[in-house]
This record gives structure tokens, sequence and C-alpha cells, in this order.
């Protein structure tokens, strides 16, 4: 059997719509309709006309769409395709966490579950928490969660004080200081562009720094040639495509490995995506009252983005 003819078969049969993240392996990108970053995917998500969405990403990217959509059905390839961040931020514990700062406005990552999104006045992605940030009333105290880093970054951009939920990403907390010097040293062309989820010594050594688009957008403007890339690999494939020309060095963990993957976004797979399409299962379910509850912070996000 041709998987991806198959797939495509399948796609049009159920009129539904393939939304992938950029750390998806590249041949569910290429058989995507969209490839994206968060912000974007949750964008399509909220205005597609399709009767099925098929969510290449990680669980709470797909709760997310169907938060937006609870009429619908959100497949997701393998429904353990969790995220460190999210599972790093349990629901009583956060809750806890706000009762200890009363009065605060709750900024949330979009890396969190639907029963944390529900505590929030305000979801964020790593393209627009600056913006977001930047709109809450000077006199307001900001509880940002569950991303560390991410929140220290948008202190630094933004100059406002925020409480901090000591979350971080397995993935980008991987990226050390030492090895990223040493890669600069090897290829002193290459400008190094990052993701925030990274600590702030890395990020202190990157000449750009932004969403998943936000670096492929860089790569596709800028006058260089070489590109040192500190977030997860699966990303260096659209980059490749947009730029054929230009030369993409993934930023390697501190490990053995080459380079670094999520270990959930990589739990896709094509077989899986259309085993999902085949049996219209596993779906994302989530109760009504809880959806209701999450969509209104995602529901401002979408306006203040
Ligand atoms: P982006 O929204 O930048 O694509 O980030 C998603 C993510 O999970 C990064 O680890
Ligand atoms: Fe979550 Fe990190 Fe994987 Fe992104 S890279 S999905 S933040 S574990």
């Amino acid at each position: 059997m041709d998987l991806e003819q198959e797939i495509l078969r399948l796609k049009k049969d159920l009129n539904a719509v393939i939304l992938a993240h950029y750390y998806q392996e590249s041949e569910i990108q290429d058989l995507a309709d969209v490839v994206g970053d968060s912000l974007a995917l949750a964008q399509h998500a909220a205005k597609t006309t399709a009767d099925v969405i098929v969510f290449c990403g990680v669980h709470f990217m797909a709760e997310t769409a169907k938060i937006l959509n609870p009429g619908k059905l959100v497949l997701l390839p393998d429904l353990d395709a969790g995220c460190s961040l999210s599972d790093r931020c349990p629901p009583d514990k956060f809750k806890l966490f706000c009762q200890q700062h009363p009065g605060h406005f709750v900024v949330t990552y979009v890396n969190s579950s639907a029963e944390v999104k529900a505590m929030s006045d305000v979801i964020v992605t790593s393209s627009n928490a600056v913006k977001i940030v930047q709109r809450i009333p000077a006199d307001k105290p900001i509880i940002f969660a569950p991303d560390q880093h991410l929140g220290r970054y948008v202190i630094k951009q933004t100059g406002r004080d925020m409480v901090l939920w000591p979350g971080s990403c397995q993935v980008h907390e991987l990226f050390s200081e030492k090895k990223l010097v040493q890669l600069k040293v090897q290829h002193p062309e290459a400008l190094v562009i990052a993701h925030p989820e990274c600590e702030a010594p890395v990020l202190a050594l990157a000449d750009f720094i932004g969403s998943t688009k936000q670096l492929l957008d860089y790569t596709v403007s800028s006058p260089k040639q070489q590109f040192i890339v500190v977030t997860e690999a699966g990303i260096l494939h659209q980059m490749q495509l947009r730029s054929p020309g230009k030369v993409f060095i993934p930023a390697p963990p501190d490990n053995e490995c080459a380079c670094n993957e999520c270990p959930y976004m990589r739990l896709n797979t094509l077989e899986k995506l259309h085993a999902c399409m085949a049996k219209r299962t596993p779906a994302l379910e989530l109760p009504p009252a809880l959806a209701e509850r999450a969509k209104a912070p995602l529901a401002r996000m979408l306006e203040w983005s």
C-alpha cells in the first residue's frame, strides 16, 4: 500500500485537514495542508471549515484545536505525544500557586493542559508572548506559567516583573552554552538562532530569538548563508526547503546525540497517521464545561494577536 496516497484518499473521504508542527518528521510535514508554529496552527484550527482536524503535533496542540472546535472530530496519531512543560504543571499544584498570588493576571503558555488553561486569563505562544504581556495594564501583577525560560525572556523584553512557575522543556534545556560556544568557533560565519524555551546563557549567545515560525522566516529574509539552529531539529526541513542554498547546523544537546529531537513529537509516524485516519481514533475528548472555560483565555489570545 502506498501510505502517502492512502492518507490523501482518507483526507478527501473524511473532509479532513492535516495540521503539522515543524517538529514533525519531514514525511509528515510534506503531506500536511498546513505546517506551522503553535500560534499559526491554532489560528488555522480556529477558522477551518473541514469536518475533521488531524493534528500532527503534541497533545496540548490537538487539545487547543478541540477547545476551539468542540463539535469536530480532532484526531492525534498518538495520544501519548505529551509535552514535558505541560506535564510539569499539574492543575492541582497550579491552582494552589494561583491562590498564593491573589489578584495576579494569569498568563499561560499554550504548552499546558486544558485544566491549566481554564485557570488562566490569557494564553500566549512563543511568537506573541511579548506582545500580549505588553497589553496588560502596568499596575497589574502577573503570573507567567509554565515555562520559566520563556518567562525570563519576556521579562527582559518587556521590563515587566512577573511571578514565574518553575517549569522547563526537557528538550530545550539540553542545549548547553559550552557546546554552543564550540560550534560557534567551528562556524564563525554562522548566525545563532534560538527558541526562547532555551536557558538564559544559551539565549545570550543568540543573534536572533523567536518561535519556530519566526526562526524560519528569519532564515529566509536574512542575507546570511549559515545558521546554527538552537531548537528541535525538525524545523531544519522547512528551512532547507525554503532556502536550498543555505547551510543549517543543528545545535547538539549536551549528551551523545548529534541533534536534539522532542521524543513526544517523534511518537507520531506516517503509519500512525494513516491508522488514526482509517480508524477515526484516537480522538481528543474533553468535558464540554472544561472546554468552555479553557476557550475564553484562548479566544482572548487570538483577539490580542
Ligand atoms: P512554537 O510555537 O515556537 O512552534 O513552539 C512550540 C514548542 O513546543 C516549542 O518547543
Ligand atoms: Fe514540549 Fe519541549 Fe517537546 Fe516543545 S520540544 S513539545 S516544549 S517537550
